[in-house]
């Protein structure tokens, strides 16, 4: 009995099963290479197509050049994609793929609908000066970067 508590309790704890809860990437190099300029975006918010996108137009980052070695940038592509909406992105990317048009291969998780529906907010709150851009996830939820949206 002790032991079936102490199993509930940790699976009550760990991330899966909360709402709110996208899994972060643990891989050193991506978080590395894909949080120098912002958040370490967690996969399961866009589909495994949507990063083989960007990880193929890195020379246009979004205005950017975030172009890396080869070798580096297959890497990190796997791992992106095993963590996606579709793929390894657990309860979060299901959630996501449900409401995602399944036509669409969005480079932006802030154009995506399952991001629209959820942030539907007054423009005062966008233009927070601490907000900066919508891609601001931690200007609203303190622990984005540990991949949980609960709190904010
Ligand atoms: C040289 C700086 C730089 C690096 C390195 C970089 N990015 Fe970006 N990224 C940007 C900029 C600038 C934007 C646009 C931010 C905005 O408009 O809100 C962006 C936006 C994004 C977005 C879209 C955010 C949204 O609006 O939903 C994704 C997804 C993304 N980056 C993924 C990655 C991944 C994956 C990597 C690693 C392979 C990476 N980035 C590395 C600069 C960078
Ligand atoms: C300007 C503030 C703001 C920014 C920036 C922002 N969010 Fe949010 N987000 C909110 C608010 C407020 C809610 C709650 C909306 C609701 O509950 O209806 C929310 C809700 C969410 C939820 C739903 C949580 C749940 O319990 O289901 C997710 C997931 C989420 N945001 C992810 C993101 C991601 C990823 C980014 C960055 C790409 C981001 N948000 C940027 C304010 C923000």
């Amino acid at each position: 009995m002790k032991k079936l508590v102490l199993a509930l309790g940790l699976a009550l704890l760990a991330g899966p099963a909360r709402a709110g809860y996208a899994p972060p990437v643990t891989d050193p190099l991506t978080v590395k290479a894909c949080g120098e300029c912002h958040m370490v975006f967690q996969p399961a918010f866009l589909p495994a197509r949507s990063w083989g996108g960007i990880m193929d137009t890195l020379a246009d980052h979004f205005g950017d050049n975030a172009t890396m070695a080869p070798d580096k940038a297959a890497h990190i592509r796997k791992v992106l994609m095993e963590g996606a909406a579709d793929t390894g992105g657990g309860r979060m990317g299901a959630k996501v793929m449900r409401r995602l048009d399944p036509g669409s291969t969005p480079l932006r998780i802030t154009q995506t609908a399952p991001f629209l529906r959820k942030h539907d907010l007054p423009a005062s709150i966008w233009k927070r000066p601490d907000v900066v851009t919508r891609s601001n996830c931690p200007a609203c939820h303190a622990a984005a970067d540990k991949g949980d949206y609960e709190d904010h």
